[in-house]
């Protein structure tokens, strides 16, 4: 499973990080996605409804489905019920982490220093969030991390657009880009689906120039 999820997010090479309020809106939301050409998702725990929305969204087969903003071991837990096949977390949490390596559920802490590059290298993982990307110094940033640690991958996310990633993803050690352009805050309040798989659809192209 550990396989077939990081794969996936390799192949897809882009991550919607979902801010969603009400669950009822994760099946149009995955149609939207799916009709972009992007079948994958990040639902935070910022809201109420992310453990509804990730079973609503797990449900699709061809949706590869995971939850971030992950803080907490019960969160673990609660993400993973749902159907959760991923999880992220916006820094390092041992404890977290732990509960992803015993569930065998792949787990993508934040880090943002070598110290804590170093720390997931330690817990036995090869790959982590850089977040919040562009405001800790881009695509150089991660190219200077990269030369120490040249086993290690990353999946940048915090102020990534389709104006860009291709800065990151010419990077080798970058496994794809995460972000919440494509599902920005108020397309999900307007039910905005076409403008979703629209920009979607700009950045599944970008991705393949
Ligand atoms: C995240 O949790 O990954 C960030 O909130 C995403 O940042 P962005 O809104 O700048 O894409």
């Amino acid at each position: 499973a550990v396989h077939d999820t990081e794969q996936t997010i390799a192949r897809n090479r882009l991550l919607p990080v979902v801010v969603i309020d009400d669950a009822a809106a994760a099946e149009p939301l995955a149609d939207a996605l799916i009709a972009g050409g992007l079948p994958c998702a990040e639902i935070t725990f910022r809201t109420a409804a992310a453990a509804d929305a990730i079973k609503a969204m797990a449900a699709r087969s061809e949706m590869a489905v995971g939850a971030g903003t992950v803080l907490t071991v019960e969160q673990v837990d609660r993400a993973v019920d749902a159907g959760a096949k991923f999880v992220v977390s916006p820094g390092f949490a041992p404890a977290v982490v732990q509960r992803c390596r015993d569930l065998n559920i792949p787990v993508y802490p934040g880090a943002a220093t070598a110290t804590e590059i170093q720390m997931a290298l330690d817990a036995g993982l090869g790959t982590v969030k850089f977040f919040p990307a562009e405001q800790l110094g881009g695509a150089a940033m991660i190219k200077a991390l990269a030369a120490p640690f040249r086993q290690v991958t990353f999946i940048p996310t915090g102020g990534v657009t389709t104006d860009n990633l291709g800065e990151y993803l010419a990077l080798p050690s970058v496994l794809a880009v995460g972000g919440t352009w494509m599902v920005a805050a108020d397309l999900l309040k307007n039910r905005d689906w076409a403008e979703v798989t629209r920009r979607t659809r700009a950045a599944v192209e970008r991705v393949s120039r």
